[in-house]
Formats: structure tokens, sequence, C-alpha cells
């Protein structure tokens, strides 16, 4: 499992947070409303979320995350649980959500049925699941870049665990789960990275996924010679990296 540096998450990867905030324009959180926040990280989408008067639990599977996250927000609730295969007497939770939520989270979790079926399971009748994660192509420069390191110094291919599902077949799960999709949109991101090291410093903080099993120190020889390669690229100009994202988001409603 992905470990977490979660200061170094907050400082130098805070737009994880920045550009959720178009996920919670679409969510339109009511005061009063009951919110799962799947994935919440260090949970300032979470804080967001409350602070219209809704009722928010923020689920992670990372227990650094929890910690850091009831540290920050006490006044919330938190529980550490896999998204994958929550229910609600797990998270010692009564009633139904009117709403699941979750920001840049289920990129990380290859067992896509297992997560819908739990938000499924998770909502009342007529809830919604709002939610955007990395769809098909995302950060595709750099996985390959990651890659052909790898091969380089590995003499193997070691093809990355990330999940990002093109709209169809993300689409097709959902309805198949028993939600109709209300909208669904598939778009380039690009995003700034900071500092002169910037495709190295994103491998180091996110490559959980793309150096599964692999030792740290051939981690880091890949991760200097996935940024050499990345030189030459459209992520790299005048001395500043820009990572390939793209999104899938979406809006779907619970109707079965
Ligand atoms: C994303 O938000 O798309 C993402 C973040 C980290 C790793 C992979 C994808």
């Amino acid at each position: 499992m992905q470990q977490w540096n979660t200061s170094l998450y907050d400082k130098q990867h805070s737009f994880v947070f920045e550009y959720g905030k178009d996920v919670i324009a679409l969510l339109r959180p009511q005061a009063g409303g009951r919110i799962l926040d799947l994935g919440c990280g260090t949970a300032h989408l979470t804080k967001q979320i409350a602070s219209g008067g809704a009722f928010v639990v923020g689920l992670d599977a990372s227990h650094d995350m929890i910690q850091d996250a009831q540290r920050l927000y006490p006044e919330l609730k938190f529980v550490e649980a896999s998204a994958a295969m929550f229910t609600l007497q797990e998270i010692d939770e009564k009633e139904p959500f009117d709403a699941v939520f979750s920001n840049a989270t289920l990129h990380w979790i290859p067992d896509a049925e297992g997560v819908i079926s739990s938000v499924h399971a998770a909502l009342k009748s007529g809830g919604r699941f709002v939610a955007e994660f990395g769809g098909k192509g995302n950060v595709a420069l750099i996985r390959k870049a990651a890659r052909e390191a790898l091969f380089e110094i590995l003499g193997q291919d070691i093809p990355d665990k990330f999940y990002f599902p093109s709209p169809a077949e993300y689409a097709t799960l959902l309805e198949r789960h028993g939600f109709r999709v209300e909208a669904m949109w598939h778009f380039d991101r690009p995003t700034p990275l900071e500092g002169t090291d910037g495709a190295a410093n994103w491998l180091r903080m996110f490559g959980g996924a793309v150096f599964v099993g692999i030792a740290p120190d051939v981690r880091e020889q890949a991760t200097v010679r996935a940024q050499e390669l990345l030189c030459s690229t459209v992520l790299h100009s005048n001395g500043s990296w820009t990572a390939d994202y793209v999104r899938l988001r979406l809006v779907a409603r619970k109707v079965a």
C-alpha cells in the first residue's frame, strides 16, 4: 500500500485539494445533509464541505492521513476504512448518506466494483455519487518515462498499478451497480509542479503504484532517470514542470 508523507503532501502537492474545490461546487452540499468524503486525505475538503452546515464523515485507508485529519479538525468525524469494502455498520453510521464525494482517490483502488457497490450500499435511494479521479491517459508521459527507466535498470517491463478508466468503462460499471450517470467529463488538466525537480518529486510522492515491490534504491535511481527522460518532453519548458493530468469527473444517482 502507498505510504504517505502527510506534511510533504500538504506543502508541495496542495493542488490536490485546491483543484478539488471544483468538485465541491458540483456536490452543492446542503446544510443538514449527510455526506461521506471517500479518501479524505488530510481533510481540507472535508472541512470545507462541513463548513456549509452538512454532517460529513471523512474516510481514508491511511492511518497517518486519518491521524492528521483528526488532529487538524477534531470537531469532525473520521474513520479508517477501505473505500472498496466499507459498510455503514463498520463506520458506525445508522442512516445512509445523501451523497458520497471523492476527490483524487479512486485511481489508487483497482477494485472499482468493490468501491461502487460499497458506495451504492452507503447511499439512500436517490442519493448522489460525485467524484473526480485520474481518467484514461492520466500522467501517461510520466508513467512511460518511469517504465522505461525501470526497464533500463532491471531489464524488465513493469506496468504500473494505477486504475485510470475511460468514461465508457466507468459508466458501464456504475449502471451495472444501480446508478444513473447524470454527467461525466473526461478532460486534460495540465498541472504545474513546483521546483526544478518537479517530476522527480511527483514520483517520490505519488509513485507508489508505479514502483510496486521495487527496492528503495532502485526506485530512487529510476525516479532520477525518469526525470532525465522527461526533460525533452512537453512536460518540461523553460525549467518548469507540468504534469499531464487527465481527469474523469462524474455525477451519478442511485436509482435501483
Ligand atoms: C491524480 O490525481 O490523477 C493522481 C495523483 C497521484 C497519482 C496518480 C494520479
